[in-house]
């Protein structure tokens, strides 16, 4: 359109420009024109923490934070938790359409045909001491992986990518799974390719000594749409990470290592881990106005609270409470729920969280349901590592077939010395008590 540009005016300079718009964005290279002499580098944006950047174009996911939406190619997240099963929407995930039966197939074939580890990246496990976090045991060993698959540094090859696709899909629950098995001393299960993805990840987890282990279906369902919720969220802090160090074209093995990392922080990933402990910290129902006010007056933070992105409900956060319910009708209610809840009515009337709207979000109750499933919270962020498997490997499929894409490589605001010169190591003590 004629009028999508910008007017600029340099009050340096009194020189206008006109600035295309892209999509409702600046391109930030058309400011370089902005300059005050042939000297000068000309105008950069400076933008910690990308409050306001696009990195770049992407077709998966799409949020609409004041309203609440959350769409996986366009469909809503509320009709795929419903209907389709995880590895449905990972297929809808990586190639944009939903699977045919056919297509189904062949995708769940290979996955599966992907789910054992080498041998020696079990022995790998085993050297990990008895008390290892389970986040650390994950995000090494699928580093390791690249070790393993040499080959999987051919990146530009679309087939072999969809190789490692397909291996690092199927080979994250048997790690995950062997984290957990490890850190409680019992011997590790083979996958067994008669169950589903999920089933297939509660055997590798639970089965002990019966010939064949076999999941409850509301327990196995609840996980599938857990897994379903955490498949993908647009350009979060991990999915950067995924696409940064893929920029450089680092193998898939050690980009999804790297985004398992970035997951592993408690104000990411790890939040689920934090709401647990938070809620073992208040305690009972009666202490938590106490605890609220501690939150405001700058003690901590609402573990499982606030979101760059949604300012209003967390979608996910309304399909885990639903989830929650289906649980705890086979496990009992999770005490924990009512801190909780009694923390939820609490905060969203009170005036410091309604002024910064913050809501919960998908962490706040995903702990509460994952505990009451056995899981120790040490192993949240695994359980959230490995369907989010699937939204790092899309952006990367992504960013290596977007031609507009290079090596990331910000800018930076130099705020340093200027030049000055070296000084010998017996005049420094001089110089520094003089300062
Ligand atoms: C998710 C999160 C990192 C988003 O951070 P952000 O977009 O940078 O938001 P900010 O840190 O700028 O927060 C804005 C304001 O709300 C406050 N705030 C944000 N989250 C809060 C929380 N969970 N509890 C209490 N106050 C919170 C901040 O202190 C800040 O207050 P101020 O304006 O008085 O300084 C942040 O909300 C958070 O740390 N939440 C807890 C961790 C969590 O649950 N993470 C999982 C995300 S899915």
């Amino acid at each position: 359109m004629e009028n999508e540009t910008l007017t600029v005016i340099d009050n340096r300079t009194q020189k206008t420009y006109t600035i295309p718009l892209y999509k409702g964005t600046v391109r930030a290279m058309d400011l370089r024109q902005i300059k005050t002499g042939p000297d000068d580098f000309g105008v950069m944006t400076y933008d910690p923490a990308f409050m306001n950047t696009a990195s770049c174009q992407s077709a998966i996911t799409f949020i609409d934070g004041d309203k609440g939406i959350l769409r996986y190619r366009g469909y809503p997240i509320e009709q795929l938790a419903e209907k389709c099963t995880f590895l449905e929407v990972a297929y809808l995930i990586m190639f944009g359409e939903l699977p045919t039966e056919t297509q189904l197939k062949d995708w769940v074939d290979n996955i599966k045909y992907h789910t054992m580890i080498h041998e020696t990246t079990k022995k790998f496990l085993e050297g990990f001491r008895y008390n290892a976090h389970p986040m650390g045991m994950f995000v090494s060993t699928v580093a390791a992986l690249s070790t393993v698959y040499a080959e999987s540094r051919n990146v530009h090859d679309p087939a072999n990518r969809m190789l490692q696709i397909h291996r690092l899909i199927g080979k994250v629950p048997t790690i995950a799974a062997y984290t957990y098995r490890h850190s409680l001393g019992y011997p590790y299960v083979y996958p067994d390719n008669d169950l589903s993805y999920t089933e297939n990840f509660m055997n590798m987890l639970w089965k002990m000594v019966e010939p064949k282990y076999q999941a409850h279906p509301a327990m196995a369902r609840a996980l599938d749409i857990l897994f379903i919720l955490h498949a993908d969220h647009e350009q979060n802090c991990s999915a950067n990470v995924m696409r940064s160090v893929g920029s450089s074209l680092a193998d898939p093995y050690v980009c999804v290592s790297s985004a398992a990392a970035a997951l592993s922080g408690p104000l990411h990933g790890g939040a689920n881990e934090e709401v647990l402990k938070m809620l073992d910290e208040i305690g009972s129902k009666d202490k938590v106005p106490a605890y609220i006010e501690s939150v405001k007056a700058g003690h901590g933070k609402l573990m499982g609270f606030g979101h760059r992105i949604y300012k209003n409900y967390d979608p996910r956060a309304r399909i885990l409470k639903w989830a929650a319910d289906r649980v705890f009708d086979v496990t009992g209610r999770n005490p924990k729920l009512d801190i909780a809840l009694e923390l939820e009515r609490i905060a969203l009337e009170d005036e410091y969280f309604i002024k910064r709207k913050l809501y919960p979000n998908v962490d706040f109750y995903s702990g509460i349901i994952y505990q009451a499933m056995r899981f120790k919270p040490e192993m949240f962020t695994v359980l959230f590592a490995i369907p989010r498997t699937v939204g790092w490997l899309a952006q990367w499929q992504e960013l290596i077939m977007d031609a507009e894409q290079k090596i990331a490589r910000p800018r930076q605001i130099f705020t340093g010395h200027e030049v000055r010169n070296f000084v010998p190591i017996e005049q420094r003590a001089a110089i520094a008590a003089k300062a």
